[in-house]
């Protein structure tokens, strides 16, 4: 079986200063079906490219934004990737066919503990409920959504934590299959 092609959008405006985005980061990046573009590396004026990025979706199967939860959603250089590559035509609309199929999967590093992410916690509104928009972008476009890869508590993580996580990340995308990730 072909291993699947993942396109990984990393969406961190200070990669050098970011503990827990850096570690996955390392954790997945030597992978050899993972494509790493660091969107804030590539596009410091923001000036996407939408070709470029458009021609790199159609060569992958598992499309991944990872990115610290800022302000309940994604650093500002995801949003704007979105709202210039996802076109009118390409992703959605009657025409709009190139992403049917291909897999979405958010992979995302919280401050706030998992439960504060509930009706009666801190943050009132479940982490499902706060993604709502990405998922229904993915879904919008024809993409299989992916049960989303949080990690909460970043405020205050021990090590053993965060190590864990990077090595089931690791695992998660070095034994990924489209055909049982539904
Ligand atoms: C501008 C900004 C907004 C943030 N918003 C949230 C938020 O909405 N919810 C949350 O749990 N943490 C929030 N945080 C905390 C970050 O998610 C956390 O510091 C980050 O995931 C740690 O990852 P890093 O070490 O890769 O930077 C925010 C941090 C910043 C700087």
């Amino acid at each position: 079986m072909n291993m699947p092609k993942i396109l990984l959008l990393f969406a961190h405006p200070h990669p050098r200063k970011s503990k827990l985005n850096k570690r996955l980061l390392q954790a997945v990046a030597d992978l050899e079906n993972v494509t790493v573009k660091q969107l804030y590396e590539l596009y410091p004026d923001f000036q996407i490219d939408v070709e470029k990025e458009q021609q790199a979706l159609l060569e992958h199967d598992l499309i991944i934004f990872q990115h610290p939860l800022y302000w309940y959603s994604s650093p500002a250089i995801l949003k704007e990737w979105q709202d210039c590559v996802l076109e009118h035509g390409f992703a959605y609309g009657e025409t709009g066919t190139a992403l049917a199929g291909k897999h979405f999967l958010s992979v995302i590093t919280a401050g706030s503990e998992r439960t504060s992410y509930d009706p009666i916690g801190r943050n009132q509104f479940t982490m499902e409920q706060m993604l709502a928009p990405f998922e229904q972008t993915a879904g919008l476009c024809h993409m299989v959504w992916q049960p989303p890869r949080i990690l909460y508590g970043g405020f205050n993580i021990d090590k053993e934590t965060l190590d864990q996580h990077c090595q089931s990340y690791r695992e998660h995308l070095q034994n990924y299959t489209l055909e049982t990730e539904q």
